[in-house]
């Protein structure tokens, strides 16, 4: 990788989000990643409210690109060029970020990138110094003068920048986000063949719908998640098994509660999660009064949970039968969800053990900027003068588009 610092620029639903990325040939490191959450602002709508989100991010920017700037002691003149995601996405929003990034472009004079959102949510994998290299003591780490500007360095990721070559593809990427849930296949850095997605909702908004009908809160998948760490497994020997006949487990639990797993054995990649939140709906509605107890919550969010880990991992481990991928690396905000991050690595060990298993740091799961600078860096390496000199018109010729295909 050669050396260059980018800024980028994320406004495609409602975080406000502005980073600076370094890449270098010790792989790529954050040196600010801002981002303003805008939850507090559409909790109360149950979900995000478009033409809200853009106010909010013409807000945010001018205060945001200040700190950003300072964080990282960078001024405009050293980048090397400005990244945005320019969709899919809600178009008010999209909409903010790109004509910023357009008009930052062309006052300073640098070539400008559209990165695909979900694009940036699979290059979030790939952040991230070698700390095999550059070993940091623990003095270093522990000392209050030194400004935390980048994630932890990876843990249990030897896959890093510098050899992230030909050795890990094919990858096979989960995609699971708010918006998508897709199993990409990766023969090389930036080609994507979408073997399989999801035919109505998005996993992340199952949740965030399943959230809703049980009154427990906004964003939905955290709300969910932490109402299933509750669970109390009657029996302390069970332990959902992806060898089980799922269906037929006997699990004794307090209120026998069984959501299906929607195409779970269809022969092909794509998945359903309408049907699963119907099905909460239509369980929440037997006895609307139980929706007062805790408990009742509690064994609904972690059997709606379990259902689409479940589906999650059987589809991806039956696409790496077909498709023999050096890596199964997972992304989007969905990855933050701990069951679906254990449960994988397990299931991989298990059934796949030569594959090895990547996934984001926490902090980069849900929308951020240093993601979509991540793939600004990769696509600025693989391109020619002439591409690069085209890039400099970037601020004419982007354009915010809501329903984006990612080539
Ligand atoms: O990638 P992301 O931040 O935005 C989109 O690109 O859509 O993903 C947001 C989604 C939301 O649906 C949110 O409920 C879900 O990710 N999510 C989770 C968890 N954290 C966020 N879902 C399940 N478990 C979590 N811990
Ligand atoms: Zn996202």
């Amino acid at each position: 990788m050669s050396n260059t610092l980018i800024l980028s620029i994320e406004t495609s639903c409602d975080d406000t989000a502005i980073a600076i990325l370094r890449s270098s040939e010790k792989g790529l490191e954050i040196l600010t990643n801002q981002v303003s959450s805008q939850v507090k602002l559409h909790a109360k709508w149950g979900g995000v409210v478009p033409n809200l989100a853009a106010r909010e991010h013409l807000n945010n920017f001018p205060k945001l690109l200040k700190i950003a700037l300072e964080e990282a002691d960078i001024l405009p003149s050293q980048l090397d060029a400005i990244a945005v995601t320019n969709g899919p996405g809600l178009i008010p929003a999209l909409l903010v970020g790109v004509n910023y990034a357009k008009t930052l472009s062309y006052l300073w004079e640098k070539p400008l990138f559209g990165i695909h959102h979900i694009e940036g949510h699979i290059y979030a994998n790939f952040v991230g110094i070698s700390n095999f290299q550059f070993p940091i003591s623990k003095e270093i780490q522990n000392s209050k003068n030194i400004k935390k500007k980048s994630p932890s360095i990876i843990e249990n990721c030897e896959l890093k920048i510098e050899n992230s070559t030909s050795k890990e593809f094919p990858i096979l990427c989960l995609v699971v986000s708010g918006g998508h849930t897709q199993l990409v296949l990766m023969k090389d850095h930036l080609q994507y063949e979408i073997i399989g997605q999801t035919l109505d909702d998005a996993v992340g908004e199952a949740f965030d719908k399943v959230a809703r009908i049980l009154g427990i809160g906004y964003p939905g998948g955290p709300a969910v998640a932490l109402r299933a760490q509750n669970f109390q497994f009657p029996n302390p020997n069970f332990q959902s098994n992806l060898n089980d006949k799922i269906s037929n487990v006997q699990k004794n639990t307090s209120y026998g509660i069984k959501f299906p797993r929607p195409m779970m054995n269809k022969k092909n990649f794509d998945f359903s999660f309408s049907g699963l939140k119907t099905a909460v709906l239509y369980e929440t509605k037997k006895n609307p009064a139980l929706l007062k107890d805790k408990n009742y919550i509690a064994e609904i969010c972690h059997e709606f949970q379990q259902a689409c880990v479940d589906v999650l991992i059987s589809k991806t481990l039956k696409a790496a039968e077909l498709y023999s991928p050096k890596t199964i690396m997972l992304a989007g905000g969905v990855s933050a969800n701990r069951q679906l991050r254990e449960q994988l690595g397990q299931a991989i060990k298990q059934f796949t053990p030569n594959t090895s298993y990547k996934i984001p740091d926490i902090s980069l799961t849900g929308d951020n900027a240093a993601m979509i600078a991540a793939a600004a860096a990769f696509r600025l390496e693989k391109m020619s003068d002439v591409q690069k000199k085209k890039a400099m018109a970037g601020w004419k010729n982007i354009q915010a588009s809501a329903n984006l295909q990612m080539k």
